[in-house]
């Protein structure tokens, strides 16, 4: 039997250049075509659908967690542990992910409240983990750029059996952690987190490891292995729920395609794996469409699954289909699942809706940029001389005039959403403020520029004198 050819998956070997040379890094991709007043209603945050889920699943895990200890020394505590191990290493999860996105609350400091402990209980570093998914939602799938690729080609269905333990997965995660509480950084941190944000790094490895050292004083204290079955143990003991559910998104699927219906797997799951996996079946969906909140996802796939593949109709028929491509692919690495994918335009830049703004100034150096008319939330894209412009109306009702480009990677904000006074991007969910230009929510670091706007008989104006082209015709300070 041939030896079949590994590709180098590290974020600073030969693929990592490859990919960057291939035009596949930070790339515009597939969306499917959708009414954008349709896609800014998906995109509204609630608090009380979350709260509530929130509660039962909080409910569920201090049950569980009180009844496996109050059955200490019996054959009760097994299943008792079962239970808060599955829900505390394997649903946290759903939570961590769709509160790192920032989706899932309304309120932003609501998503904060949860990710941070969510992402203790998963033995994942709050910060690196944090910028490893904004790069997962850049590049997805892109060998040498994702951190995320779980399975690389060839796949072993034995290591697929064996990661459901997670004792190697655990152990590697917490292993990283205390290296890093020593002060020590890897490829990964200089690669994906930027030095202003890299002390938080080693500041969450110290508190983690602080906890996890208090629990094993415990366990010795109190001779009794229960402590660690409660704290640091769900991350081996139940990670295998984040594997059931996770295995599905893109394992045996294309790497190196800049459209996620080739890289990324729904799958249609029953409403108790819905709950604990928060709607993350769908996604596909997810993927394309980052800033619409897990609750929405069902109805986001209603209105555009005419441009996607077949659903897999259920987890089993996910699993087939997953150790099939796996049996293919570990014979020959190129080999590929069948996919039929509509074929559709679908679009892979903005949603258009602007003009172009071709008149004079006023004698007062202001513009007219037209009527007063765009509805609270709304966006629309202005371009003058050159400089893409958003013309934005805050939930309040304010008019504000940003530059159109997210200042984190290129995406165009004109399919963004207005979030209050703010501004959501569309790849990551950085925000910014419209009113101050200020970046409210990572990965966004450096502000927007903003523009005066002002309303005179109904009509929006704008003073542009410190746009360079208009000032300059083209050149001059930045
Ligand atoms: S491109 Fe990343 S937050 Fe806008």
């Amino acid at each position: 039997m041939t030896s079949v050819a590994r590709r180098d998956y590290s974020l600073t070997g030969v693929e990592s250049s490859r990919a960057e040379e291939r035009g596949l890094a930070n790339a515009q991709w597939f969306q499917a075509d959708i009414d954008p007043v349709r896609l800014r209603e998906l995109s509204v945050r609630q608090n009380s659908r979350p709260g509530i889920d929130l509660a039962i699943w909080v409910a569920l895990i201090v049950a569980s967690g009180v009844f496996a200890w109050s059955q200490r020394g019996s054959w009760w505590a097994v299943p008792g542990f079962f239970a808060y191990g599955m829900l505390v290493g394997g649903s946290t999860d759903a939570r961590w992910h769709e509160c790192g996105h920032g989706t899932a609350f309304r309120t932003q400091w609501l998503n904060d409240l949860v990710y941070y402990p969510a992402s203790f209980m998963l033995a994942r570093e709050a910060t690196y983990w944090r910028w490893s998914h904004f790069r997962h939602h850049t590049d997805t799938i892109i060998v040498g750029r994702d951190a995320e690729i779980v399975f690389p080609r060839p796949p072993s269905i034995a290591k697929l059996a064996w990661m459901f333990t997670h004792i190697e997965g655990g152990t590697s995660m917490m292993r990283t952690t205390v290296k890093h509480a020593l002060g020590k950084s890897d490829d990964n941190i200089d690669v994906l987190v930027p030095e202003s944000e890299r002390h938080r790094v080693f500041t969450e490895a110290r508190i983690y490891v602080a906890i996890w050292l208090a629990t094993v004083v415990w366990a010795i204290l109190s001779r009794s292995v229960y402590p660690l079955l409660l704290i640091g143990g769900p991350t081996f003991y139940g990670a295998w729920l984040v594997l059931f559910f996770g295995v599905t998104q893109h394992a045996g699927l294309r790497e190196d395609q800049l459209d996620h219906r080739y890289s990324t797997r729904t799958v249609l799951m029953n409403p108790i794996f819905r709950f604990l996996y928060l709607n993350m079946n769908y996604h596909v969906e997810h993927h394309m469409f980052p800033a619409v909140p897990y609750y929405n996802l069902p109805q986001l796939h209603a209105e555009i699954r005419d441009q996607l593949p077949e659903p897999m109709p259920g987890t089993i028929a996910a699993y087939k289909e997953i150790i099939h491509a796996f049996r293919e692919q570990a014979k020959d690495p190129s080999w590929e699942l069948p996919r039929h994918i509509p074929d559709v335009p679908g679009r892979r830049g903005p949603i258009v809706q602007g003009f172009e703004w071709a008149g004079e100034p006023n004698a007062d150096g202001w513009v007219d940029l037209g009527p007063a008319d765009l509805a609270p939330g709304g966006l629309q894209a202005i371009d003058i001389n050159g400089a893409a412009l958003l013309l934005a109306c805050t939930e309040q009702g304010d008019f504000a005039l940003v530059d159109r480009t997210c200042t984190h990677g290129d995406a165009d904000l004109t399919n963004g959403t207005v979030l209050g006074c703010e501004i959501e991007c569309p790849k990551h969910n950085g925000r910014f403020d419209l009113r101050t230009g200020e970046g409210t929510r990572r990965p966004v670091l450096t502000p927007l520029t903003t523009y005066p706007v002002r309303v005179r008989n109904a009509r929006i104006e704008t003073d542009l004198r410190g746009l360079t082209p208009i000032v300059t015709n083209g050149g001059g300070d930045a």
